[in-house]
C-alpha cells in the first residue's frame, strides 16, 4: 500500500496549504474533501434542495457533477456556510464516502484533507496531522484572503462565521471534527506558511522513521 497522509483541522487552519505542499513534496495525488461538500452545497442551492432535507441532499451527493469542483462560487463564504450545514446529514456523508475511500486507497497513496480523514475516511493512514490555530488568527487569515473587506467590522464578521462553523462541525453527531488519537497536533498560530509546511514535512518524515 502507498503512503496515505490524513490532514484534518478546522476552517482556515492552513490544512489545505499544508496538504497541497505535502502532496507536492512526496509526489502524491491530493484531494480537498471540503470541496466535495462545497460542491454538494452549490448543487443544492442551484437545484433549490432545502438544507434540512437529508434524503434529497444524499441523492444529490451520490450523483455529484464533479465539474462543480472548478466553479469559482465554491470558495465563497456563503458556500462554506451552506457546506457546513449540509455536511451534518449522514446521507450526504455516506454518499461521498466511497469516492473518498477510493481516492485514499489508490496504489501509490494519497494526501487527503478535511474534517474526518484520520477518524473515518482513512483510519489506517500512515501519518495523520491535525492542523489548528486560534480562531482569531484563522479569522485574520481568511479575512486577508478575502481582500480585507469592511475593516475591523469585516474582520469581526469573518471571526463570527468561523466560530459558528467550528461549533457546527465539532458538535454534529455524524463524523464530527475531532483529532484522531494517533494524530500529530500541528498548531500554526505562530507559524507563517513556509514554516508550517516545513514543520508538516518534518512530522511526516519523523513518523515514517529512518527507512523513509
Ligand atoms: O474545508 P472546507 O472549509 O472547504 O469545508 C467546508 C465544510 O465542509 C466544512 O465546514 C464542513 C464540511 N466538511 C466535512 O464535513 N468533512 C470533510 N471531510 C470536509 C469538509
Amino acid at each position: 500500500m502507498g503512503l496515505v497522509i490524513a490532514v484534518d483541522g478546522p476552517a482556515a487552519s492552513g490544512k489545505g496549504t499544508i496538504a497541497r505542499a505535502l502532496a507536492r513534496h512526496f509526489g502524491l495525488p491530493h484531494l480537498d474533501t471540503g470541496a466535495l461538500y462545497r460542491a454538494v452545497a452549490l448543487a443544492a442551492q442551484r437545484e433549490e434542495v432545502p438544507a434540512d432535507d437529508g434524503t434529497a441532499l444524499g441523492r444529490l451527493a451520490s450523483r455529484l457533477d464533479l465539474s462543480l469542483l472548478e466553479d469559482p462560487a465554491l470558495r465563497t463564504a456563503e458556500t462554506a456556510e451552506r457546506a457546513s450545514r449540509i455536511s451534518a446529514h449522514p446521507e450526504v456523508r455516506q454518499a461521498l464516502l466511497a469516492f473518498q475511500r477510493g481516492f485514499a486507497g489508490q496504489p501509490g497513496g494519497a494526501v487527503l484533507d478535511g474534517r474526518d480523514i484520520g477518524t473515518v475516511i482513512a483510519p489506517d493512514a500512515a501519518v495523520k496531522l491535525f492542523v489548528t490555530a486560534t480562531p482569531e488568527i484563522r479569522a485574520r487569515r481568511r479575512w486577508l484572503e478575502l481582500g480585507a473587506p469592511d475593516g475591523e467590522a469585516g474582520l469581526a464578521a469573518v471571526e463570527a462565521d468561523i466560530r459558528a462553523r467550528d461549533a457546527r462541525d465539532r458538535d454534529r453527531a455524524s463524523a464530527p471534527l475531532r483529532m484522531a488519537d494517533d494524530a500529530i497536533l500541528l498548531d500554526t498560530t505562530d507559524l507563517d506558511k513556509d514554516a508550517a509546511v516545513r514543520r508538516a514535512i518534518a512530522c511526516v518524515v519523523d513518523r515514517l522513521g529512518p527507512a523513509s
